[in-house]
């Protein structure tokens, strides 16, 4: 095969499936989903799936099952199976970093075998859950104790990125299944106004400090954990021998949690094949475990285990991360769609969206292919969202009669969960706006519909809805840790598999490195006025201007 050749197999944009998608996005222009329902009375009930606990209905997109087949045999075309299948058996797929990608095998059962250079991994990632457990229960029952000997009643998790964003999510997500009397805040930021506000109200005898990193070198998490551990120190009068009984480390890296001088007694370990954004299930989820109890968080891994087993055993047809995943790519790469809205209608999922754009845009925000080749396709789309009703009363206009084609997922419950009490009521309420969005979303209204009205004709178009705007609706009865993992692990495996056809690593995130690396350059220069070489003359400018208000 020629070079050129070789090239072009890689290319989704240059094989013949998506030349055949392209050309059936032109056939299909101008259909209304309208008219897709008419033609179909059966639509709304064949274009849905039950995976676990979640109903997925995608009856509302601009697709026919001539649409849904090219797009299989898209994914077919381009490796997804068979990435899919290297990655549940430990290939190393994240080929710029040479590692596995094994999220999956934290979920395991202990049963399980994934070989990682020959060796079983789950029965370290069972230890680990074990000793987390064991730690989780110490801490909640009050054995576990603080150096005056005081029960432990606060938890500070500080980390960044993916060391943070799951458990913080997950925590206000599961709320209503966490200790009341456990205090549990979540710090990232380098701004010392997050410490501050965290542990401003706060005993530090009563005080354990979870420091979550993977490498633990990264630099907002270090500074934020050396500030805590002053902090405590100063507080409690204590010398270091307190430390011991006040932090523990979630980390890959014994070497330096031992250096910052967390005893590796108190560590919690994990491995180079866990990606960031994929860690929450591993030692990562302790300040999780510590909130909702060791039971809880099986039952959540339980839930991501089982779409896990969905995404690699259920048929193309029927397999909900492929379907996701392949209607993204038609969006994105087939109608030039920017973003993607997902849209929980909890307010417990408050953080959901938040959390899904480090999963989706740190994984597929990527303009290299697997080869190092530009590509010249779209990649990751840009991913926001706020729990509804709030985003009706915000940015909803846009979607509805803006200019933007914005793909959307309606995320529901049909039951409030049990805690509401007097104000479960409301949520018949809330779940109205959530049907009556998509409908309107979809089918909008017609200028006939508003004439009907009797709206002045000036008024017509200002009051017509064009509709055709595509939404997933993902409907459970409850919001549970089961539900909450099997959510997450629809999502991974959606990115994963439009990473896959896009022939990018999703694995790598390279393009946060040279921020990392300029902020340790600019530093001295805003502090001590060093000359920076290679600034450039606006930045430069910039620096003068901070060191002169601040007095410098
Ligand atoms: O943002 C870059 C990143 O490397 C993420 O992928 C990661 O989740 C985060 O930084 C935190 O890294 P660590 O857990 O090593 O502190």
């Amino acid at each position: 095969m020629s070079e050129s050749n070789a090239q072009a197999t890689t290319r989704p944009d240059q094989r013949p499936e998506w030349h055949a998608l392209a050309k059936h996005r032109d056939e299909l222009a101008g259909t209304h989903l309208r008219d897709l329902f008419d033609r179909d009375p059966e639509r709304a009930g064949r274009y849905t799936l039950q995976v676990g606990d979640l109903h997925l209905d995608w009856s509302k997109h601009l697709v026919t099952d001539e649409t849904l087949r090219l797009l299989r045999e898209l994914a077919a075309a381009t490796g997804v199976f068979e990435l899919r299948d290297a990655m549940f058996r430990g290939d190393r797929i994240n080929i710029t970093e040479n590692r596995a990608v094994l999220h999956t095998a934290l979920r395991a059962p202990q049963s399980a075998t994934v070989e990682v250079d020959g060796e079983n991994v789950v029965p370290g990632v069972h230890a680990v859950l074990y000793k987390m457990t064991q730690f989780a229960d110490r801490v909640r029952s009050g054995e576990w104790t603080g150096h005056t000997g005081k029960r432990i009643r606060n938890v500070v998790n500080i980390g960044i990125g993916g060391s943070d964003l799951g458990p913080a999510m997950a925590y206000e997500v599961l709320r209503s299944y966490t200790d009341r009397d456990l205090t549990v805040r979540f710090v990232s930021n380098v701004d010392g106004a997050d410490l501050h506000e965290a542990v401003r109200d706060l005993d530090p005898a009563e005080t354990l400090f979870v420091i979550a990193s993977k490498t633990f070198t990264t630099i907002e998490t270090i500074t934020n954990a050396t500030s805590a551990r002053q902090w405590l120190l100063a507080r409690l009068g204590a010398g270091e021998d307190a430390v011991a009984k006040h932090f523990v480390a979630l980390s890959t890296n014994a070497e330096k949690v031992a250096e910052f001088g967390i005893d590796t007694q108190n560590m919690f370990e994990f491995w180079d094949w866990v990606g960031g954004r994929y860690s929450y299930d591993s030692a990562i989820g302790l300040s999780l475990m510590l909130a909702i109890g060791p039971d809880r968080f099986r039952e959540m891994l339980a839930g991501f285990h089982l779409v896990d087993e969905h995404f690699r055993t259920a048929p193309p047809e029927h397999n909900a991360p492929l379907l996701m995943g392949l209607l993204g790519i038609w969006y994105g790469n087939f109608h030039d769609a920017q973003s993607h809205a997902v849209l929980p209608y909890s307010h417990y999922l408050s953080r959901f969206t938040a959390y899904l754009q480090q999963l989706d845009m740190e994984s597929n925000g990527k303009s290299v292919d697997r080869d190092g080749n530009p590509v010249a396709w779209q990649t990751g789309p840009v991913v926001w969202g706020t729990p509804g009703t709030n985003g009706q009363h915000a940015y909803y206009q846009l979607i509805h009669q803006g200019t933007k084609l914005i793909p959307a997922d309606f995320i529901g419950f049909a039951r409030p969960i049990a805690e509401l009490g007097p104000f479960a009521g409301q949520h018949d309420l809330l779940m109205a706006n959530f049907f009556a969005q998509t409908q309107a979303l979809a089918f909008g209204k017609t200028p006939e519909e508003v004439r009907a009205e009797g709206v002045s004709e000036e008024l017509v178009p200002h009051k017509t809805f064009r509709g055709n705007h595509p939404t997933t609706t993902i409907l459970a009865s409850e919001l549970t840790p089961s539900v909450l993992g099997q959510l997450i692990a629809l999502y991974e495996h959606k990115v994963f598999v439009q990473g896959a056809v896009w022939n990018i690593d999703s694995f790598d995130q390279w393009g946060v490195e040279l921020g990392k690396v300029l902020a340790k350059r600019v530093e001295p220069a805003l502090t001590e006025g060093a000359d920076v070489a290679g600034l450039d003359a606006s930045t430069s400018a910039l620096v003068s201007k901070y060191r002169t208000l601040r007095g410098r």
